[in-house]
């Protein structure tokens, strides 16, 4: 299939990439920039370990086409797990999911990253309730979540208290 050229800005870079118009932004993060952080974990839109940030908002990688989000200037930023980290250092959730056993195989948890970081981004104390209500839409199958909303309250308490859990 004839490629064509697009412009992504990913994690505040510009990119810019010759690909074939159908492929997938999963794809093109994963194969054409390295960027291997986010997962594809199932095959009907249901796991969010694809889960990435377009303009802040939550969006399943695997059902977007990349050449539907090119950067024009006026939006469409996608951040990924790999743009969580702040100056170099785990964010407050990372080392929290760390503490707190909120990761185990592992492979689910950037899609959760992300879910976290635009909860926060948008409501820095949220309640249990909505933080439950948050991550529901991301699937674990190793740690039965129990651990991951302590982390969430250790990464707020945190970033509250100007600590790093
Ligand atoms: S890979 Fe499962 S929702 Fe995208
Ligand atoms: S830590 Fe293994 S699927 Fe979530």
């Amino acid at each position: 299939m004839k490629k064509e050229l697009i412009e992504l800005k990913v994690n505040g870079r510009r990119h810019e990439l010759a690909i074939e118009p159908s492929k997938l932004l999963l794809d093109t993060l994963r194969e054409d920039l390295g960027l291997t952080g986010s997962k594809r974990g199932c095959d009907d839109s249901s796991c969010g370990a694809c889960a990435v940030l377009l303009d802040g908002t939550p969006m399943l990688a695997c059902t977007m086409l990349a050449a539907a989000y090119q950067c024009d200037g006026g939006g469409n930023e996608v951040t990924t797990v790999e743009g969580v980290a702040e100056h170099g250092a785990l964010a407050a959730i990372q080392k929290a999911y760390g503490d707190w056993g909120g990761s185990q195989c592992g492979y689910c948890t950037p899609g959760f990253m992300m879910t976290v970081k635009s909860l926060l981004d948008n409501n820095p104390e949220p309640t249990e309730e909505e933080i439950k209500r948050a991550l529901s839409s991301n699937l674990c199958r190793c740690t039965g979540y129990t651990q991951m909303y302590e982390a969430v309250k250790a990464a707020i308490k945190a970033e509250q208290q100007g600590t790093n859990v």
